[in-house]
């Protein structure tokens, strides 16, 4: 069942396919982890570029991502920044330079680091008022994407994380955002959240062609175990299913201790 290629499989800890298309890859530690992913990152712009010449991502804040984002910053690779688009998974509604930004995280650990053209990046812009930030999110979404208002943008890659209460980008347990089939963003303003936030739906997600969950650190362990029991609202991100493509949930040896 091990993949083949450059990806270094030894480093694998432990590989396991739980349903059809959902594979579970325990690693060692964050480091080894994003050497991986790296790898695979390289592996599916690749692909992609023989069918198109745009590799399109969307990419999550929080704290986890971090050492990932400085390692694939200064990978050799060659990663196609030139071809490579960057979306955002969610946001908080603050300003960039906000240390609670995504963005400016990302910025911060990746964009500032690589040779991307401005244009290839996609911010969640900070309107006068969060509904409007997600709605020109989705306008942007729509336009890049060419979509006319109809139908879901297929991402490339989205890159995930998972919260201890099972939210994964900003979707939330028992927030209605989790119902949304008309839009393809939304803002999220429940009041147990310290800042406002814009999230793509989940309708968004399950739609990309390849999805990775990244969790790391004992905190973490028993929500994945949660999330692998049954699809349960009460853990959002147990809903992410693609419904034409593959979803990887990356572990490292701590998050993965109860399963
Ligand atoms: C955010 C996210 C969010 C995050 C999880 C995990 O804006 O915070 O996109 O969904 O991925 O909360 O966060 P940590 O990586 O900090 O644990």
């Amino acid at each position: 069942m091990a993949e083949s290629g450059s990806i270094p499989i030894n480093r694998i800890h432990f590989q396991m396919m739980a349903q059809n298309n959902l594979q579970i890859l325990v690693f060692k530690d964050i480091e080894e982890i994003s050497d991986w992913m790296i790898q695979k990152w390289l592996n599916l712009a690749q692909k992609t570029f023989q069918e198109k010449d745009q590799f399109i991502v969307a990419i999550s804040g929080g704290k986890t991502p971090i050492p990932m984002y400085q390692k694939i910053s200064h990978s050799d690779l060659p990663l196609s920044w030139d071809k490579t688009h960057f979306f955002l998974v969610d946001e908080r509604f603050i300003p960039f330079d906000n240390p609670d930004s995504n963005f400016g995280m990302i910025k911060a650990h990746l964009f500032n680091q690589i040779p991307i053209p401005d244009e290839n990046i996609h911010p969640i812009y900070i309107e006068k008022a969060v509904q409007l930030s997600a709605k020109r999110y989705e306008a942007d979404i729509n336009i890049f994407f060419n979509l006319r208002m109809k139908g879901l943008p297929r991402f490339d890659l989205i890159l995930l994380g998972i919260g201890e209460d099972g939210h994964t980008a900003s979707l939330f347990p028992k927030d209605d955002t989790l119902l949304e089939k008309q839009h393809l963003t939304r803002a999220v303003t429940s009041k147990r959240l310290k800042h406002p936030r814009i999230t793509i739906t989940l309708q968004v997600i399950n739609h990309a062609k390849n999805i990775f969950f990244l969790a790391t650190g004992e905190k973490k362990a028993k929500v994945i175990k949660d999330i692998l029991r049954k699809r349960n609202p009460q853990f959002p991100a147990s809903l992410v299913r693609p419904e034409n493509g593959e979803i990887t949930l990356l572990l490292d040896k701590q998050s993965a201790s109860l399963i």
